[in-house]
């Protein structure tokens, strides 16, 4: 049983899970139709969420089928792509992990499996290493078994972009190779790095040159998300005012993660009633506790590009960040060093690029610069 409603990690089930209805039935529609899927959006906007909500529905449905989800976040290498993947495969296809290891000379040539427990579940789990450093043999074994399975699979391939920055060159026109002819797997790539995603899936010289629909997804609607949190609050009985709710939802502009934050707080708080002054305590709760991650992320950076995130910050969007009257107005130096600033904290993901302008990706942290606490 989870206490708090409000996830701010993983997925749990449809109960804790708020719409997403159109997206989902769009990606669960496509798949069923040979259209494989990107997916993008900012980080902590939904996606991970999503993908597990749609298998969780795929496997109601269709008990038989496989569903496959892939976490490349941390991989940098053919190498532990092969370990990931294989892994990942091998756990979802095979029910029984003792006969894994039973038959794995046989079935998963090239990949050593170990029996392991999953230190959260306690359930026996199969993790593999790749014998012989033969990453591409590996690989290869572990598509066929999918092909040899027969199942219908369903594969996600999360934080895809990660691919690009291994330093073997022929992932991704291998990846293609196998994915176009394996006729029983149906497959998500998603990312948070869109422009990233955009070059892989729109450039006519990369390998994956239109060979998915792509499909952004943004916040969930304000009322569909007021209608979810006042539930729970109502099983407390408590009421969550409609216009407290506006102003956290406005705040964060419907930021998924940031909107679950605060809820999960304002759950947890005894305080009978909700309003905007315990949504401040709350929020302030939360800043505290970061206090020291955020001021040694500050102390990461030289002081120009400290000011230039202050100045952000302050701003909350900036459409220029090279007009005059932004640097002016912020005592910035000169275009260039506000130039080069901006190139290294966009790389390091601590300011995200938005249609309407430049922002402090952690809204959290921009909460934090513009209070100064
Ligand atoms: N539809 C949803 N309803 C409730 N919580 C959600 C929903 N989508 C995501 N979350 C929560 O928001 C957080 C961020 O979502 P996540 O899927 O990890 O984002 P992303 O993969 O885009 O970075 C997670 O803690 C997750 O539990
Ligand atoms: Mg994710």
């Amino acid at each position: 049983m989870i206490k708090n409603p409000f996830l701010v990690a993983g997925y749990e089930s449809p109960r804790y899970f708020c719409d997403r209805k159109k997206e989902t039935e769009e990606l669960s529609n496509a798949l069923r139709n040979g259209r494989n899927v990107t997916l993008t959006s900012p980080r902590r906007m939904g996606k991970t969420g999503l993908i597990l909500h749609l298998f969780h529905l795929i496997k109601e449905e269709e008990p038989k089928s496989a569903v496959i989800y892939v976490d490349l976040y941390s991989t940098e290498s053919l190498a532990d792509f092969t370990k990931v993947f294989a892994s990942a495969v091998i756990n979802q296809l095979e029910s029984n992990p003792m006969r894994i290891l039973k038959t794995a000379a046989s079935v998963v040539k090239g990949l050593r499996p170990t029996l392991t427990m999953d230190e959260l579940t306690g359930k026996p789990k199969i993790s593999v290493d790749i014998t012989g450093g033969d990453e591409d043999y590996s690989l290869e074994q572990a598509f066929q078994y999918i092909q040899r399975s027969g199942k219908t699979c369903y594969i996600a391939m999360d934080e895809f972009q990660q691919i690009a920055n291994y330093p073997e060159t022929t992932v991704e026109a291998f990846l293609r190779g196998r994915i176009q002819n394996l006729h029983n797997a149906h497959f998500i790539f998603s990312g948070s790095q869109e422009h990233m995603l955009r070059e892989m899936f729109l450039s006519p010289k990369r390998p994956f040159y239109l060979s998915t629909s792509l499909k952004s997804i943004g916040p969930i609607d304000e009322d569909d998300y007021f209608a979810f949190a006042r539930g729970f609050f109502e099983e407390q009985g408590r009421d969550l005012p409609q216009e407290v709710f506006h102003r956290v939802y406005q705040n964060y502009e419907g930021h998924t993660w940031f909107i679950q934050m605060v809820m999960n707080r304002l759950y947890a708080n005894p305080a009978r009633v909700i309003d905007d002054s315990l949504v401040q305590r709350c929020v302030l709760e939360i800043l505290k506790e970061n206090e020291y991650y955020y001021q040694s992320l500050l102390r990461a950076y030289s002081k120009g590009q400290a000011k230039l995130m202050r100045a952000i910050a302050r701003e909350g969007k900036v459409k220029e960040l090279t007009a005059g009257s932004f640097i002016m107005n912020h005592k910035l130096t000169a275009v260039s060093s506000v130039k080069s600033a901006l190139t290294r904290l966009l790389d390091d993901e601590v300011i995200y690029r938005a249609d309407e302008g430049y922002m402090i990706y952690d809204r959290f942290f921009g909460e934090w610069l513009r209070k100064d606490i």
